[in-house]
């Protein structure tokens, strides 16, 4: 039988080389008894959808610095917000991001909800950010699956169907690894695992922690997947 892909083999990994981004807090801290705060976690993600964590980080900081609440970013004039979001592109994030910080600072009390589903009702929140922010702010066990996860599934599994047609088979495998314990943590380790490790180009796969069951790796695929349908 093959090794099967341990996701605790993943977190021993992601304690030691989890990335330090400033929305996130370090496995370490949230052992001490630190936890996130979904508001900067949902800014986190909106900024995140269609934009690199390098260039998020900066815009990150100046929002949470200008509006360190819902109720903050809740009452900051349209003109403001989309001036500072200037750069990020996508601008109708910008606007969905200000009507959803109204519902949730005045409908919800500030509260932002913590399953996926009532999640996925705000504006600006699609499937994936709702699974995100379930995941890394509430530690529920959703499956998320982002353009890294892809890439990490289709070659775990070694998938040649080529994107987007794989998407089905790469979620469901992507549904089988996530864990009950600690999900944010694994979620987050999985796209630290497809950011450093498991690049689009030249896979560092000698270093991997998940080398040993990674099909790809041993047929010498991993760097040709995941295959795409040519535009
Ligand atoms: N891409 C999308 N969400 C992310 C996150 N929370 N951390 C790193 N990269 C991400």
């Amino acid at each position: 039988m093959r090794d099967t892909p341990e996701p605790d083999v993943l977190l021993d990994w992601y304690d030691q080389h989890a990335r330090k981004l400033p929305w996130r807090i370090s496995p370490q801290d949230q052992r001490a008894g630190t936890v996130p705060d979904p508001y900067r976690i949902w800014l986190s993600e909106i900024m995140l959808q269609q934009t690199t964590v390098a260039a998020v980080k900066t815009y990150f900081e100046r929002f949470t610095h200008l509006w360190p609440t819902i109720h903050d970013l809740a009452q900051a004039e349209d003109g403001r917000v989309m001036g500072e979001w200037a750069g990020l592109g996508y601008y109708a994030r910008a606007r969905n991001l200000l009507k959803c910080a109204r519902v949730v600072s005045g409908e919800l009390g500030g509260v932002f909800p913590d399953t996926v589903e009532a999640l996925q009702k705000l504006p600006g929140i699609g499937p994936y950010t709702a699974g995100a922010i379930a995941a890394i702010a509430f530690n529920q066990p959703a499956v998320v699956v982002d353009g890294n996860v892809e890439r990490v599934m289709a070659r775990m599994f070694d998938i040649h169907t080529p994107l987007p047609a794989a998407k089905p088979e790469l979620t469901d495998y992507a549904a089988g690894l996530t864990p009950h314990s600690r999900p944010g943590d694994y979620a987050q380790a999985v796209m630290d695992l497809g950011a450093t490790i498991c690049t689009p180009r030249n896979p560092a796969c000698g270093i991997c922690p998940w080398r040993k069951p990674c099909l790809a790796r041993q047929a010498g695929t991993a760097a040709e997947l995941p295959k795409k349908t040519p535009k």
